[in-house]
């Protein structure tokens, strides 16, 4: 028993150890105050990426409530190292709902994971359904795009309530809807801001409200470095190599930068964009007498009928000295920012990050674009254009729609609501029927004038019971 009690003693001073340790080393990790993540269809917690998603099977937490009447289906053979989330998943046959307490109104990141198995009773990729949210259309018509691996939708939703519904709704009555996880998490205040700016014919102008928007994160790209995983990104998400999104990059380079980013208060925080992207880059460096006229473009495949914010970072982590880089910034063809002086934005700090927010209409080419290019303040021997990062976030259009030109309401009511209007005047029928029938036996029994209305139901079930 002592030793026991010895054993605990010593693994709770290592513990606690590690855990100043931690902190100490991650002082300004980000805790969000509103933070479910939960595995869908099973009784297990699930750890991923250093997060514990816990499952929903027979949950008691008040905070969130998981619809009833779903069933939960397990993947009998997953794949080899297909992460615990992937093989169970909850399956609804008609419209149900996950409600979420919000305790922190504002911007709140919604992350929903879909992988297609066969399971015993069902094969997944059978489903088809529309997934709203809060009276918008995050889905429409969704059936998991018939991926090979596991997809992950993600949103940013500005929530003013005490609650968050999440609403799965099959898209006929002989389909079914499925989710393998869910995350809704409060984001950090500095996430999204009120303004940006706007390319609205061919002018900049500004944008006001955006943190309002309803947003679908479709592009998230670590540009000249490589794939950034949940496991090393602050808000638990995933940045790409920026290699099939670049067209053309005549002269450019990668450059990799080891020290230390300087996030200042007032700029980016590392929630807005991790380390793991500022300290990778493309650059357009010049390395004789002539500044090189050319353009680093990239190119993002997108839907037409959509606004879409597009946010740039940069972070000067390539020039020797601050003022010597300048260039222009272009999206869809529009000079966006002209002559854009890096170490005036970052505050005359070199490895600091500077981020731009510029919103934009889907051009007829069903492409959003990115031009980087020396601008005529441009030094010869030095670095004339950088860029970091890029995200690509889709805006819900005047249907409050993410996904089709249909409103939430309009999916909800073509749900066939057969069953339930058929139950309800069977229901009413037969206990008006037992209510005469029962009036009429007292009557005629006892003649007593106390039958009181109000005791009816308990009569009704009294009676039957006794029969
Ligand atoms: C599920 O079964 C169908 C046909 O029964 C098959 O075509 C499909 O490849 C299977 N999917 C998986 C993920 O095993
Ligand atoms: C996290 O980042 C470090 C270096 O930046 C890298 O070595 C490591 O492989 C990354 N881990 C994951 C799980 O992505
Ligand atoms: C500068 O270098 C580029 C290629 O790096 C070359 O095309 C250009 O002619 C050079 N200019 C001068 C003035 O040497
Ligand atoms: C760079 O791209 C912009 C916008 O597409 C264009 O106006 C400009 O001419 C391009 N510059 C070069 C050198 O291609
Ligand atoms: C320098 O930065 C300030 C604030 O960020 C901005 O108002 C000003 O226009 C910038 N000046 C130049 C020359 O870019
Ligand atoms: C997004 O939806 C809201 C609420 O329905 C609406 O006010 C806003 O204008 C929509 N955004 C766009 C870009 O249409």
């Amino acid at each position: 028993m002592e030793l026991m009690c010895k054993k605990h003693g010593v693994s709770l001073l290592i513990l606690s150890v590690f855990a100043v340790s931690v902190v100490s080393s991650y002082s300004t990790r980000f805790s969000p105050i509103d933070n479910y993540i939960i595995n869908c269809g099973s009784s297990a917690d699930a750890i991923v990426d250093r997060r514990r998603f816990s499952g929903d099977s027979g949950s008691s937490s008040p905070l969130f409530s998981v619809p009833s009447g779903a069933i939960s289906v397990v993947d009998p053979v997953p794949a080899l190292g297909t992460p615990q989330i992937y093989q169970t998943a909850r399956v609804f046959r008609r419209p149900a709902r996950y409600n979420f307490k919000i305790q922190d109104r504002g911007t709140h990141m919604i992350r929903l994971h879909f992988h297609l198995f066969n399971s015993s009773a069902l094969e997944l990729v059978h489903a088809q359904f529309h997934v709203l949210v809060d009276g918008y259309v995050l889905l429409n018509n969704f059936g998991g795009e018939r991926a090979v691996g596991p997809v992950i939708k993600e949103y940013l939703i500005w929530v003013d309530a005490e609650k968050l519904v999440i609403t799965f709704l099959p898209s006929k009555k002989s389909n079914f809807a499925f989710v393998n996880a869910i995350e809704v998490i409060s984001a950090p205040k500095d996430l999204i801001l009120e303004n940006a700016l706007s390319i609205n014919n061919g002018n900049v102008v500004n944008f006001k409200g955006l943190n309002q928007e309803l947003l679908e994160i479709v592009g998230r790209v670590n540009v000249g470095g490589p794939k950034v995983t949940p496991f090393n990104d602050s808000l638990w998400r995933t940045w790409v190599p920026d290699d099939r999104y670049l067209k053309s990059d005549f002269g450019s380079t990668k450059v990799h930068f080891s020290g230390r980013i300087q996030y200042q208060s007032g700029g980016a925080s590392r929630e807005v964009c991790p380390d793991n992207v500022y300290n990778s880059a493309r650059v357009i460096s010049s390395t004789n007498a002539s500044v090189p006229n050319v353009n680093m473009t990239w190119q993002f495949p997108v839907v037409d009928s959509h606004m879409y914010l597009v946010r740039l970072h940069f972070c000067d982590i390539a020039s020797i000295s601050l003022g010597l880089m300048y260039f222009d910034v272009y999206v869809n063809g529009v000079l966006a920012y002209k002559d854009l002086d890096l170490s005036n934005a970052s505050n005359w700090v070199l490895a600091s990050p500077f981020y731009a927010d510029i919103v934009v209409e889907c051009d007829e080419s069903g492409m959003v674009s990115v031009s980087i290019g020396p601008s005529s303040y441009s030094y010869p021997h030095a670095i004339d254009g950088i860029l970091n990062g890029v995200e690509i976030m889709k805006m819900n259009n005047s249907m409050g729609s993410l996904d089709g030109q249909l409103s939430a309401g309009f999916l909800m009511k073509s749900w066939p609501r057969v069953t339930i209007s058929i139950l309800f005047p069977f229901l009413a029928a037969v206990f008006i029927l037992l209510s005469i029938a029962l009036v009429m036996r007292r009557r005629m029994a006892a003649a007593s004038p106390s039958t009181s209305w109000t005791k009816l139901p308990v009569d009704v079930t009294e009676s039957s019971s006794t029969r």
